[in-house]
């Protein structure tokens, strides 16, 4: 560990970890095989391999309460120790209740408060802040937080520019009022002004469901690819460098940079302004696409797993999506 100038954000850490994806894996080729694409042109533009897809019979929700149970049992706690349950996604079990209620409900959690969370893609990131104010300000002591995503059903397979682009998954953590302080900043950041460009049109109090919404596609994702790629490039690098700054951290002192994981040659082109070196910079799209709120926390457990995030390590997190929306989070991995 070097000096962090410890103390921007009180008392607040990452206690428990816990993923979850669907079994099913989805590949270039496969996809090849019904639309105008090639395992090139998806690996070569995205880094992406293949995904995961949820079984018919799998929600948000399901894949919420498998990675929120993983997450109790890895941090030695039960159901009743949760106070609040937030869940971040884009691809809610339905607009109402909330699915974080359903994961309450499922997992036992009885005693605990639940809302979702709608930050496009940087849900997970905006999730960790609302937990870590809630348990710095002494309102809650654990509140799980949760991505989870089965985008595969909000997605137009016959759209070759979207459609090759995400998975399903989720991933939770258990953030605990700590004596000393495991998150040590945050930047989140919102330009409503580019919704347009990455949206799912229909279904809302805008445009509600028609038969010509539905034969319009609206109620599938729409994306402006080289919008959203031009915008992620340029808030990641301005928001890493804040959050770096507020706790007078250098990019060397950074142990692990885990952005949100779109495109391979967003988080390259990101990482090489900040000045990380490869070793730095986690990324797994290969093997699971874009999994949205899911994405950072899949990216965390693997990189335990595989030794490369270990207790006392500074982690720089990083996200950004539909909104549109950004945010970055430092803090000393203490699991
Ligand atoms: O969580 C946040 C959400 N999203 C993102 O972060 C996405 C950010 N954007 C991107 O990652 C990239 O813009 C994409 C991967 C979406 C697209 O890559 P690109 O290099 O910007 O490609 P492009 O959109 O400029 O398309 C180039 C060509 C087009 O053909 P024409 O018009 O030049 O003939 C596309 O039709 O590639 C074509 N194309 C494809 N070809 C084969 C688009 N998708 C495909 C595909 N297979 N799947």
């Amino acid at each position: 560990m070097i000096g962090l100038r410890r103390g921007l954000v009180k008392g607040a850490r990452i206690a428990a970890l816990g993923v979850y994806v669907p079994e099913r894996v989805l590949t270039n080729d496969e996809l090849s095989r019904t639309l105008d694409t090639s395992d090139e042109w998806i690996a070569s533009r995205t880094g992406i391999r293949e995904r995961r897809i949820a079984r018919a019979d799998q929600a948000s929700s399901d894949l919420a309460v498998e990675a929120a149970r993983r997450a109790l049992a890895a941090g030695g706690l039960a159901a009743h120790d949760i106070d609040l349950v937030i869940v971040a996604t884009i691809t809610p079990d339905m607009f109402f209740p909330a699915t974080a209620s359903i994961v309450a409900d499922k997992i036992g959690a009885t005693r605990a408060g639940a809302f979702d969370l709608e930050a496009g893609c940087t849900g997970f990131i905006y999730g960790l802040a609302a937990a870590t104010a809630f348990v710095s300000a002494g309102i809650y002591h654990n509140i799980l937080v949760i991505g989870a995503e089965v985008l595969s059903r909000s997605l137009d397979w016959e759209d070759r520019r979207t459609c090759v682009l995400f998975g399903d998954g989720a991933g939770a953590v258990v953030v605990t009022a700590s004596d000393n302080g495991g998150i040590f900043s945050f930047d989140l950041g919102n330009d409503g002004s580019g919704a347009e460009h990455l949206s799912l049109p229909a279904g809302g109090s805008r445009l509600p469901a028609t038969h010509e919404t539905v034969d319009r596609h609206e109620h599938f994702m729409h994306m402006l690819g080289s919008e959203v790629y031009k915008f992620a490039t340029r808030v990641i690098v301005e928001s890493c460098e804040k959050v770096l700054a507020d706790a007078e951290v250098t990019v060397a002192d950074v142990d692990l940079f885990v952005p949100h994981q779109a495109n391979i040659r967003i988080i390259e082109a990101a990482a090489k302004r900040l000045g990380f070196k490869s070793d730095q910079v986690f990324h797994n799209l290969d093997h699971y696409g874009n999994t949205s709120c899911a994405s950072i926390p899949l990216c965390l457990a693997e990189a335990v797993a595989g030794g490369r995030l270990k207790k006392g390590d500074t982690l720089l997190m990083a996200g950004f999506g539909a909104g549109l929306t950004w945010g970055s989070c430092l803090t000393e991995w203490d699991l």
